[in-house]
């Protein structure tokens, strides 16, 4: 089987270098892909509240022969749910969904810096990893400034963020951001959603050169700038292809030319977007 690197967290856990994403999977989607990503050697899975296929998910994990030890299972924090008890709540309810004694990483999903709670939401974090709920708290799409904020108000730094990142999107700042916080920066989109990027001439040359797909070449780029890519399959194939990025490197030519591109974002800018 694939032996995937791993990242040793800023609080002393280890997460795997590549992960299943699920949205936007229902819940029996979502049990059949999390049991075949494990078969194939995933153990890295990434759910969240808003994506409600928590119940799915855990299913796929709880049935699995692997040990659950063996498995980093991360959730997020939807909007509607920021501020400190509502946060206890919140966890909770995904926990219960999840049907797992403990969650190895929760992330806030989004800033909503208009709503201005996430202190208190982190505040709780911190709680209920003292609890032993949670292993490692985490932000995703959060800016310098706001984790900054966190540091300041809690001394307690984020061990991860995952924000969207792709060959459209390399987001140097905020990967050199983490590196320099020692924040694993996790990759959301890490295939550009599997659209037209993945027929890019030059990202396919570089693929053919190595004997490998569009895809691969993309994820191996992920994984040599020392991002950590999420990318969602439901399909054991691709989940196979996927996850088969750890026996060839990318030059600095290769890593140059599936880089180069112009600035996109797919999803939400972090300052704006509100999803509760
Ligand atoms: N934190 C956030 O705000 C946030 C936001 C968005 C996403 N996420 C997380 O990040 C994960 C990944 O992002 P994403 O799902 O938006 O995009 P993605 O992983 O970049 O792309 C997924 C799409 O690419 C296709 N695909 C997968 N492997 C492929 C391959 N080898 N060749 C060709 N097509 C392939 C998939 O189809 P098939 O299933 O048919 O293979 C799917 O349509 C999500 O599932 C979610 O867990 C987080």
């Amino acid at each position: 089987m694939t032996r995937v690197p791993a990242y040793r967290l800023n609080d002393g856990t280890t997460i795997p270098g590549l992960g299943l994403g699920t949205w936007p999977l229902s819940d029996s989607e979502a049990e059949a892909a999390v049991g075949s990503a494990l078969r194939i050697g995933y153990r890295l899975i990434d759910t969240a509240t808003n994506y409600r296929n928590e119940t799915g998910t855990g299913r796929g994990i709880t049935r699995s022969d692997v040990p659950r030890e063996d498995i980093v299972v991360t959730t997020k924090l939807p909007g509607r749910d920021h501020g400190h008890e509502s946060t206890l709540r919140s966890f909770e309810e995904s926990r219960t969904r999840l049907g797992l004694e403990y969650v190895d990483l929760y992330l806030i999903h989004w800033p909503l810096p208009r709503v201005d709670k996430y202190v208190d939401s982190w505040k709780a974090m911190i709680k209920l990893r003292e609890e032993g709920l949670i292993r490692s708290i985490g932000v995703s799409n959060f800016t310098p400034a706001q984790i900054d904020r966190l540091e300041q108000e809690t001394g307690v730094l984020p061990a991860v963020n995952q924000i969207e990142l792709h060959p459209l999107l390399p987001q140097d700042e905020l990967r050199a951001f983490g590196t320099g916080k020692n924040i694993v920066t996790e990759s959301w989109s890490p295939l550009g959603r599997g659209g037209d990027l993945l027929g890019d001439p030059a990202i396919r040359s570089v693929a053919e050169r190595h004997g490998v797909s569009p895809a691969q070449a993309v994820l191996r780029w992920h994984i040599q700038l020392g991002a950590l890519p999420i990318p969602k399959s439901a399909d054991p194939g691709r989940q196979r292809e996927n996850f088969a990025v750890f026996d060839f490197e990318l030059d600095e030519v290769d890593m140059a030319a599936v880089g180069d591109r112009t600035g996109r974002r797919l999803g939400g800018d972090p300052d704006r977007h509100e999803e509760f």
